[in-house]
């Protein structure tokens, strides 16, 4: 999505130990008229699979999902990553480990919101090793529902997570995919575009 590299190049700067700080348009502060894009785009993207819902976790996936939600007409679930008071004990649960963070989390989704009747997007802002969309995946499958794609709006291809996910038969499609965060350069796979 061209848009989307553009701004991730005027606006994305690159922390060391391969991670992009986006927290001016999508993880902190979020361009509301970039989010409708991305939103419209999943959309487009998945429009033949007949999505009953989308799938997300808190904190930043919430954005992108609200809005592929809001162009597929269809209500958005996020999972949460700690307990809220008002879940009842009937859980969708499974266990998050971050590379990043080095820590595991266990997030959930009330069981009663997603059935076998239904057939999920699950969109995130970022995909490094997987373990997160591994995570919603599992949430789908013991709630007999049909994960129809994973929508991802930066996908950082130097690291597992696609392969990961393509060997676990999920359709992955990724809006902006980075080859390379290496120097302080971003590097696209689909185009050699350098940011110095
Ligand atoms: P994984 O889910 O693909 O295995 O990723 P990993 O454990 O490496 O990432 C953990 C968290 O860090 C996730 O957010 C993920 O979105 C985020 N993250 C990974 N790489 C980058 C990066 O290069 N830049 C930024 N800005 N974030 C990155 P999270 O813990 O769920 O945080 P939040 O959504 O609550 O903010």
């Amino acid at each position: 999505m061209k848009q989307l590299q553009e701004k991730i190049l005027k606006e994305g700067t690159v922390l060391g130990q391969g991670v992009l700080k986006v927290d001016r348009f999508l993880t902190h502060q979020v361009d509301p008229q970039l989010m409708a894009a991305i939103g419209q785009d999943f959309a487009n993207y998945f429009a033949e699979e007949k999505i009953t819902k989308v799938v997300t976790l808190e904190a930043s996936g919430i954005t992108p999902a609200v809005f592929t939600a809001l162009s597929l007409d269809v209500p958005m679930i996020y999972a949460r990553k700690s307990k809220s008071l008002t879940l009842s004990d009937e859980l969708l649960t499974s266990s998050v480990y971050s590379f990043t963070k080095q820590v595991t989390s266990d997030i959930s989704i009330s069981r009663h919101l997603l059935t076998e009747e239904d057939t999920v997007l699950i969109i995130d802002d970022f995909l490094a090793n997987g373990q997160a969309a591994k995570g919603l995946i599992e949430l789908c499958q013991q709630a007999g529902a049909n994960v129809a794609g994973l929508g991802i709006v930066i996908e950082k291809s130097f690291q597992s997570g696609r392969q990961l996910l393509e060997d676990a038969g999920i359709h992955v499609y990724s809006q902006a995919r980075i080859a390379s965060l290496d120097n302080g350069e971003i590097t696209f796979v689909e185009k050699e575009t350098i940011h110095g």
